[in-house]
């Protein structure tokens, strides 16, 4: 069992320590080539489910003496005679995954660093297998170990990452020490202030992934959008292979289409292709058709279920294989109110799919950042359409560029797990953002995102009086400065809430200055659950319900409205939220109540989807 006590020294030693920690940290950071490979469809390749009680110890000044770093008598930090232990032994445990702050009372607000720590043995090593750990998310940076040696730091709370431990993995007393630092900084994504809980920890699975020794460790396959209108459709596809000896080809077979193909590989690990095939039954919300798809290279075989469509505008229509579509959407946070705690299971993405499905909706809009994977592949079987987004949120630093560099890599990781997705159509690259120096940073990850996936549209959720020029009475124009560089031009307004009475929606048009469709990306207010009044009581179920028969039929009237997401299908953790005896914590817009129980206004979305 690994075991590091930390050296009992005085004061003065315990000083020199630390500044020599730093010193050996810096230094052998700037060493680790760490071996990060992005890896997708891990739940169908071979993995040990490291999920369950993680041993952890508290970081609050981030020492970073705890585990990675262990402690030396002296200063020759080489000298592993001199290498003192630190014990996890009579370390309390937080259940994995989820976060610290819904474990333990005294976490509850906890912010800063803490390591994990998880012992296991793996027998049955092979010398022709690779073997990674597999991270679904941790929030928010993470500085990742294994048995002492230092892998790699990820940032971002809300994408995978995996590192390769090939050469360090051994039978017996293995150990991983997972460092996680969910403190808010203004040059992270999302930046200090959000209306949302910060969930700290490593929030989804930890896995064990055992590969071949060259394997396929992603792929992208999707529809040809021009070939929709034929008989004969294409799908072309890229795979991706890492290994240091790589297979000449590659097959992809889909069987029900009878298509079993061979493709050579590029010295690089790359292979790219086209296959025509007839009859293929296409993708969608009133259809969600999966076919099982084969990647064979090498000694690899990877197994998925992929969906086919097509998404794409024509003047200010949303196109879904080649039909005009309104999006029936609702704005969901990833969170499984009942546990007060990240969703992080298909039971949690069930819970809320079969809310989303009984107010009738064909779309949802996972805000403000990646959701688990979970319910992106449960929309994908339940024909569920889904706007994706990066918290680039409120207050972000526009002229650092390494944030600009931070979104375009969280964006990369995103869309590498989420490509071959046919329920995922939209993506969405800010919320509520303005001004040129947001102008610049936005249209820089628009063309990124762009060249990393071509296929999906883009948009951003923004704000009217951002947005548009509003005349002082009642039209407003909406527009966004960077609007040709998106697809769909969203923006989120709260008459009747935030300022002015419902009765006030009746006086108010939008207009949109650009022939593209539109979204409207939130609207809504608060109400308590339970909480019955007349229609003018702020907070009452009945505030709620005829707020939104007001906000509906305003929005109803925008010529060219091809869709909206109301903020928001239950009530989400906020520490913004502080009201006594209304909010306590929470964000009261929910149509469902942090306890599952449906609000009032459920029914008038519901009834008004019914009639689209
Ligand atoms: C904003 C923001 C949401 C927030 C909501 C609210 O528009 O995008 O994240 O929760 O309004 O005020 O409730």
């Amino acid at each position: 069992m690994n075991t590091i006590k930390l050296n009992q020294s005085n004061n003065m030693n315990s000083k020199k320590t630390i500044s020599l920690l730093l010193l050996v940290l810096f230094t052998s950071i700037s060493q680790i080539n760490a071996q990060s490979v992005f890896i997708s469809n891990t739940q169908n390749r071979t993995f040990t489910n490291l999920n369950g009680k993680w041993k952890y110890v508290l970081d609050p000044y981030e020492t970073g003496q705890i585990g990675f770093m262990p402690v030396y008598k002296n200063s020759k930090p080489q000298d592993k005679t001199d290498r003192v232990e630190y014990s996890f032994d009579k370390a309390q445990t937080l259940w994995v995954p989820g976060s610290w702050n819904s474990q333990k009372p005294e976490l509850t607000y906890y912010e800063g660093s803490i390591w994990y720590h998880k012992a296991f043995d793996k027998k049955d090593l092979s010398p022709e297998k690779r073997y990674f750990i597999y991270v679904g998310a941790a929030n928010y940076i993470s500085t990742v170990t294994f048995n002492g040696k230092e892998l790699g730091k990820h940032e971002g709370g809300f994408t995978p990452f995996s590192y390769e431990i090939t050469d360090l993995i051994r039978e017996k007393d293995n150990f991983v020490i997972i460092g996680v630092n969910n403190s808010r900084a203004a040059n992270q994504i999302p930046a200090k202030v959000t209306d949302w809980f910060n969930h700290g920890g490593i929030t989804r699975d930890v896995k064990l992934l055992e590969v071949p020794s060259s394997f396929i460790n992603n792929y992208f396959i999707a529809l040809e959008k021009s070939s929709i209108s034929n008989k004969t459709k294409k799908i072309n596809g890229e795979i991706q292979l890492s290994g240091k000896v790589l297979p000449q080809t590659a097959r992809i077979k889909i069987p029900e289409l009878n298509v079993s193909k061979v493709v050579d590989i590029s010295k690089e690990g790359i292979c790219t292709f086209t296959i025509e095939v007839k009859n293929l039954e296409l993708w969608s919300p009133e259809s969600p058709k999966l076919y099982d798809i084969v990647l064979e290279a090498g000694g690899d075989v990877v197994k998925d279920q992929i969906g086919f469509r097509s998404i794409e505008t024509e003047g200010k229509q949303i196109l879904l294989n080649g039909k005009p579509i309104f999006l029936k959407g609702i704005s969901l946070h990833d969170e499984n109110p009942l546990r007060k705690d990240r969703a992080n299971s298909p039971e949690d993405a069930a819970m809320v799919l079969g809310w989303a499905k009984e107010l009738g909706c064909n779309f949802i809009r996972l805000a403000h950042y990646p959701h688990q994977e979970n319910i992106v592949r449960m929309a994908d079987q339940l024909g569920i359409l889904l706007w994706e987004e990066l918290p680039v949120y409120w207050g972000i630093d526009w002229e650092d560029p390494t944030v600009l560099e931070k979104a375009k890599k969280q964006y990369t990781e995103l869309i590498y797990r989420d490509y071959n997705r046919a329920s995922s159509i939209i993506w969405s690259i800010a919320n509520e953002t303005m001004g040129e120096p947001r102008n610049k940073f936005l249209i820089s990850l628009a063309s990124h995102i762009r060249s990393v996936d071509n296929t999906r549209l883009l948009s951003a959720a923004g704000k009217k009086d951002q947005a548009g020029d509003g005349h002082p009475d009642n039209e407003y124009t909406i527009n966004d400065p960077i609007i040709k560089h998106l697809d769909i031009i969203s923006f989120n307004e709260y008459l009747g809430w935030y300022g002015g009475l419902p009765a006030e929606c009746r006086k108010k048009t939008f207009t949109s200055s650009t022939d593209k469709p539109i979204i409207v990306s939130e609207f809504g207010g608060g109400a308590v659950q339970g909480f019955f009044a007349d229609s003018l009581t702020r907070w009452s179920e009945e505030y709620q319900e005829y707020l939104y028969k007001e906000s509906i039929a305003m929005f109803d009237k925008i010529d060219g409205l091809a869709g909206m997401t109301p903020w928001i299908l239950v009530d989400f953790m906020s520490p913004l939220r502080q009201l006594p005896d209304v909010q306590d914590g929470w964000n009261r817009k929910g149509l469902v109540s942090e306890k599952g129980y449906k609000k009032k206004a459920f029914y008038v979305l519901q009834k008004y989807y019914k009639s689209k």
